[in-house]
């Protein structure tokens, strides 16, 4: 199925035959706006949504979707004699005339965004819009029919009418989930998180946007970003446009605002802020330092970011300090110091390699098997709630490795399950326990050589404390009555599901 309308679509976005009327229709919308000059320009930066930090056109297509459907259900409805009174008749009748008045706002907006796709995107924008088009004139045939009491007809049409919006909502899905348009296009790094220098003052004529890069050990690429002199100030914005990804350093100061070559968006120097769409959200910036004719940049972290930056880890410091003064708790001082956190974690995971190298030197069904089978299972859940409860969230101001470690924990239980559940013994069970243990030492190594590296950030004795909070869970969960009841019934349920 899939292949199929990948292969439709690939076909509007190879038809050239659709540059001629879209290039008409592009030409004569901006003649207007160029003549209709500023107030024109504020329409067009409203239906792109500036100011709202994204676009609008995927809000107002929800009220002709979610009212049309509802016209819809109550037809259905009532064509079934399910539901056959004049009030639910009305109400089909108001949904409909609502979904129009919001379809003829998304398609305002959508037209304005289209203005600024190019290619393949404004080819298959195009069939998208017509296609929605056509919708809304059924539509509105349909409460024409319907008020001339030709009900049976007007259901026709609207029927027909939510069949187009069916595909131009695929269409619509397309460009934006595959194509990626109206997305933000910047590069979001976190890095530089501290001031590097990146070129002399002597280097940037005033005025003149002047690109210097940044390298990004994560992403494993280079961040372009965009400088610009104005007197002795010097600002800072990432060089890829966030509208579609247009080299911000080949525009051009205009009026204190930095201007995309590609469709025209203007971003506050200062701010990074939209001014003039179609981009509609903000540049990344970067904090600026003149010292001794040299430029240095630091990124400016965006709220909700999770990056670990000297700052942050010096406050993490801080805490430590405050929360346990010596003088306060001195028998902490001189009790006898346990293993880290690290440490406890290590020792589990090449537990667990163990086991998984035991099941894979043995095979069949057997009892001795299907036992060792139970505790490697048991063993991996208890890992990760331990890991759940206690490390990650003490780990978490000091790595950015948190993240992902939750959503592998998500695929390694996943895999658990789906394993267990299948015969032991059997060429499935088998080809699932290779993968269980692929996953678990790609988890289980990222740890070692990036989290756990990173935890030795946190302080000595806090990561001695870690360690007997989950030693201490560890055995809870696995000498625990009620503990080991609930995994048997859970892991009894998995097999025999
Ligand atoms: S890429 Fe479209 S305005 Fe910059
Ligand atoms: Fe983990
Ligand atoms: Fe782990």
């Amino acid at each position: 199925m899939v292949k199929v309308l990948d292969k439709a679509i690939g076909k509007l976005e190879t038809a050239e035959g659709l540059d001629r009327p879209s290039y008409m229709l592009g030409k004569a919308i901006s003649r207007t706006g160029q003549i209709v000059g500023r107030p024109g320009k504020k329409i067009a930066n409203t239906l792109h949504g500036r100011g709202y930090g994204h676009p609008v056109h995927p809000i107002l297509v929800t009220i002709p979707i979610g009212t049309w459907t509802l016209a819809l259900g109550l037809d259905l409805l009532g064509s079934a004699g399910l539901l056959r009174n004049r009030a639910s008749e009305q109400a089909a009748d108001l949904a409909l005339q609502a979904g129009s008045i919001g379809a003829v706002a998304a398609m305002a907006t959508g037209l304005a965004d289209w203005q600024s796709m190019n290619g393949r995107d404004r080819r298959v924008g195009l069939v998208h819009g017509s296609v929605n088009a056509t919708a809304l004139g059924l539509n509105l045939l349909s409460s024409a029919l319907r008020s001339r009491g030709r009900r049976g007809a007007g259901i026709w049409a609207s029927a027909s009418a939510f069949a187009c919006m069916g595909i131009g909502g695929y269409l619509g899905g397309h460009m934006v989930y595959r194509r990626r348009t109206g997305v933000d296009h910047a590069d979001r790094s976190p890095e530089p998180r501290e001031f590097v220098q990146v070129a002399k003052l002597g280097e940037l004529t005033e005025k003149v946007p002047f690109r210097v890069a940044v390298w990004d050990e994560v992403a494993r690429k280079e961040i372009g970003v965009v400088l610009v002199r104005q007197g002795e100030r010097v600002h800072a914005l990432g060089a890829r446009c966030t509208h579609a990804g247009g080299p911000l350093d080949q525009g051009w100061v205009l009026d204190g605002k930095l201007v995309c070559p590609w469709h025209g968006s203007s971003f506050d120097l200062q701010t990074g802020e939209p001014v003039t769409g179609p981009g509609t959200c903000p540049q990344p910036r970067y904090q600026v330092r003149l010292q001794g004719g040299a430029i240095y940049i630091r990124r400016e972290q965006e709220p909700g970011d999770h990056v670990v930056t000297s700052a942050s880890l010096a406050h993490v410091r801080d805490v430590a300090s405050f929360e346990e003064p010596d003088e306060w708790q001195p028998e902490t001082r001189t009790h006898q110091p346990g293993k880290k956190g690290t440490d406890v974690l290590y020792e589990h995971h090449e537990l667990m390699r163990r086991m998984f190298k035991k099941m894979r030197a043995t095979s069949g069904h057997g009892a001795e098997r299907h036992e060792l089978m139970r505790t490697l299972a048991a063993e991996l859940d208890i890992h990760e709630v331990i890991e759940d409860a206690i490390f990650y969230p003490a780990v978490q101001p000091v790595s950015e490795d948190t993240e992902i470690a939750y959503a592998e924990h998500g695929v390694l239980a996943d895999l658990l399950a789906a394993t267990v559940k299948l015969p032991l013994g059997g060429p499935e069970f088998e080809e699932h326990l290779v993968a269980l243990e692929s996953a678990f030492l790609h988890h289980a190594g990222s740890e070692e050589r990036s989290m756990f590296r990173e935890a030795e950030r946190l302080t000595d004795e806090r990561l001695r404390d870690l360690g007997e909070q989950l030693e201490t869970m560890l055995e809870r969960e696995r000498t625990s009555r009620f503990r080991q009841a609930f995994r048997t019934l859970k892991l009894t349920l998995l097999e025999n599901a």
